[in-house]
């Protein structure tokens, strides 16, 4: 614990704040699944914490399920190719998908994901997810439901990985530049903004 902290330059949401925006969000998307059951559809890895306390937050009947996808030449995700390592168990016939992610970068996952499970005959397929990028979007996929935007720094934590270490952090943190091999600095963070209006790219 002592070692992770030495390696936070910022911790930029806190617990509090996460479960609190989340709480939010379910709010919203209680209203508007009213007497529809959503499949909540989780992508792994990243998205377990905000699966989680989410699911557990929305007062109405929700069903999850989980996929795991790849990007192709793992470097790169800049052609958006897709591939499926863990598909769905469940059958998408006329169902309302939500799927629910960590963070939107360069939006592309999402934007052929949703292709994918649209393609599926889900009656409708929204996004969920708790933290979005807006100067890295490659993509105008529309995300129906967003908790924070977070500025251009390397977040980790509450699921977010930095070469699989740091998803156990309870608050989402930017990490000192030194530990990726960057130039430390004093430069401060800027901060997280809630996202009331969502709807890509960029929102006052
Ligand atoms: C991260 C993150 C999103 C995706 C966003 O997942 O959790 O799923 O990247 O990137 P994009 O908007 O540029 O497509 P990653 O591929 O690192 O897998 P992980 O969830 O297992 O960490
Ligand atoms: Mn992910
Ligand atoms: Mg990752």
């Amino acid at each position: 614990a002592e070692q992770i902290q030495h390696e936070v330059r910022e911790v930029l949401l806190s617990e509090d704040e996460i479960r609190g925006r989340l709480a939010e969000m379910a709010r919203d998307i209680e209203r508007d699944y009213h007497e529809r059951t959503p499949l909540l559809v989780g992508v792994l890895k990243g998205a377990v914490f905000v699966m989680t306390d989410l699911a557990r937050s929305l007062r109405i009947p929700v069903e999850m399920d989980w996929m795991a996808v790849s990007s192709y030449g793992s470097g790169t995700k800049s052609t958006g190719v897709v591939r499926i390592l863990k598909d769905l168990d469940t059958d998408l016939t006329d169902r309302h998908v939500l799927i629910v992610e960590d963070i939107i970068d360069s939006g592309l996952t999402l934007t052929w994901l949703k292709q994918n499970l649209e393609s599926r005959g889900a009656a409708s397929v929204e996004i969920c997810t708790l933290l979005r990028k807006p100067s890295r979007l490659k993509s105008n996929v529309f995300v129906r439901y967003i908790g924070f935007d977070v500025p251009n720094e390397f977040v980790v934590g509450y699921g977010l990985d930095y070469d699989e270490r740091y998803r156990n952090l309870n608050d989402v943190v930017v990490l000192q530049p030194e530990v990726f091999g960057g130039e430390a600095t004093d430069e401060p963070v800027e901060p997280a903004r809630r996202v009331l209006r969502p709807g890509i790219p960029e929102e006052a």
